[in-house]
């Protein structure tokens, strides 16, 4: 690879670097990415090491059987290429940085957890098609630039409310991901087993280096737009508009090219990045590694790590754990975040206030952001700290509902309404304008499958539709439609902002 990530060849002016140069950070050899700690491997504070946390309270941690077995695969990993390098994190954080201030847009998605028999081609070309869609709605429609990344390439742990789950008169340990476990309701497939997180290594890095090769080989030139097409989506009710909005940015390049003379993709280049919540710290802290020529240390599975609710304890193992890394780190904040305590967990995780260092993702619900979310802004805003905000509109409007007829009639089924989804974020971009801070991003559990997990929408899919392609384990995703009419819905938002 070069010096970025993956690298898009480019589909209109606003959503490339403006200018050839700003990627090139370095020279990639210096770069190796070493486990072994270097001569300058130095950690910004001297009680922080790659294992300190394991002095905290780990919460979420998956409780192995056999701590001979956990050592093996710790030192395995610890001996395995890293995924991600250093110069792509700074880039990553050098852009988060114009976000915050304004100047760019986040658009961070994917699905609410992978799964290792997801890893195909079909499955990754979709995501990929879905995001690159809509971060085009987005900048066509919003005139900011994009940065894109997505919840894939390690997005395998999640965090769970209860530590078994009962059925009937059976009690087994809940599912918590594919690198901790499986989630059939059998004992053998919900034992954890720390050999998956091997797996998960795995299956990450065929994903990024499937993600890298398809965009470094053209797939994302808007010359081409016949790579991106769904076929199910020929009949939407949404294609005439999106047709329209890629014929324009086709006519707007082929504008450019003729008075360049020569075509835009070789001009500019766009990046995509990683990211999923740093979760089983185990895994994390094997891939965290000293860097040649660089102080400090990096956590080389991703590009940007998050912090769930759950566990973004100022005391807790977490928090410790994320404090000593360089990458840009994720923080999400909803009703059960005190503003005092969020202020603790910004100080220990971005002591010199760096620009692009933090992404605060809030994820109130629709009901409750009117109240939750203008304390947290207005503490940030006190403390004269800049972070970037952005809007997870997915997890505080999780509900469940018990479909009237239809396969699943009588049962339980967790969804979530399109129109909340849209009424968090419209009240988001309100709260925003209103307390003087910025709406840099959006966060969204998506997939670019035809899946029906979420209800509403263009095709107004009701809870009757739930049970014709439900397909997530954990939360529900909206599919490839809902995903581009939100961006569509957004980038009009945007728009109407900025006039
Ligand atoms: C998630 O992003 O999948 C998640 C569990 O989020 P939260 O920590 O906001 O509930
Ligand atoms: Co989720």
């Amino acid at each position: 690879m070069g010096a970025n990530p993956v690298q898009v060849r480019v589909l209109s002016p606003a959503l490339c670097e403006l200018g050839p140069n700003t990627r090139t950070l370095e020279d990639p050899l210096n770069d190796r990415n070493d486990s072994k700690p270097v001569a300058n491997a130095q950690a910004a504070d001297s009680t922080w090491s790659p294992e300190s946390w394991r002095d905290r309270s780990a919460t979420q941690q998956p409780l192995y059987e056999d701590p001979g077995e956990v050592q093996s695969v710790v030192d395995h990993l610890k001996s395995l290429p890293p995924l991600v390098t250093s110069w792509e994190i700074e880039a990553l954080r050098s852009q988060l940085g114009e976000a915050a201030r304004g100047q760019r847009f986040l658009l961070q998605g994917g699905d609410c957890a992978e799964r290792f028999d997801e890893c195909t081609p079909d499955r990754i070309t979709s995501k990929l098609k879905i995001l690159l869609q809509m971060s085009l709605v987005l900048v066509h429609g919003g005139g900011r630039r994009v940065t894109r990344v997505g919840r894939f390439a390690g997005q395998y742990a999640k965090p769970r409310s209860a530590d078994l789950e009962t059925r009937d008169d059976v009690t087994l340990p809940s599912y918590r991901g594919d690198n901790v476990n499986r989630p059939e309701f059998e004992p053998e497939a919900r034992r954890p087993d720390p050999e998956l997180l091997v797996r998960g290594h795995t299956c990450s890095a065929m994903t990024l280096n499937f993600i890298r090769s398809l965009i470094d080989g053209g797939f994302a030139d808007l010359h081409h737009p016949e790579y991106w097409d769904l076929g199910f989506v020929q009949h939407s009710p949404l294609r005439a508009e999106y047709e329209r909005m890629t014929d324009s940015i086709g006519d707007s390049l082929r504008f450019m090219e003729s008075v360049a003379d020569a075509t835009v993709g070789q001009i500019n280049r766009v990046d995509f990045f990683t990211s999923h919540e740093a979760l089983v710290l185990l895994y994390e802290s094997a891939m965290t590694r000293a860097v040649p020529h660089r102080r400090g240390f990096w956590n080389l599975s991703t590009h940007m790590p998050w912090v769930g609710v759950r566990t973004a304890d100022p005391l807790g193992a977490h928090v410790e754990y994320l404090r000593g890394i360089r990458n840009p780190l994720g923080i999400k904040v909803g009703p059960g975040t005190d503003p005092a305590g969020l202020l603790a967990v910004l100080d220990l995780l971005d002591p010199d206030d760096e620009p692009g260092r933090i992404n605060l993702i809030h994820r109130f619900g629709a009901h409750k952001i009117a109240a939750g979310l203008r304390p947290v802004l207005d503490a940030v805003k006190a403390s004269g700290r800049t972070v970037l905000f952005c809007c997870d509109p997915m997890h505080g409007n999780t509900e469940t509902v018990v479909p009237s007829s239809g396969p699943w009639k009588g049962m339980n089924v967790k969804t979530r309404k399109f129109a909340h989804i849209l009424a968090e974020l419209e009240q988001a971009f309100e709260i925003h304008a209103r307390a003087g801070t910025t709406l840099g991003g959006v966060h969204f559990e998506l997939t670019g499958d035809d899946v029906t997990e979420c209800t509403g929408g263009a095709r107004g899919l009701t809870d009757e539709d739930l049970a014709r392609s439900y397909r997530t384990h954990v939360d529900p995703r909206l599919n490839y439609e809902q995903s581009l009419e939100m961006a569509m819905l957004i980038a009009k938002r945007m728009g109407s902002w900025s006039r």
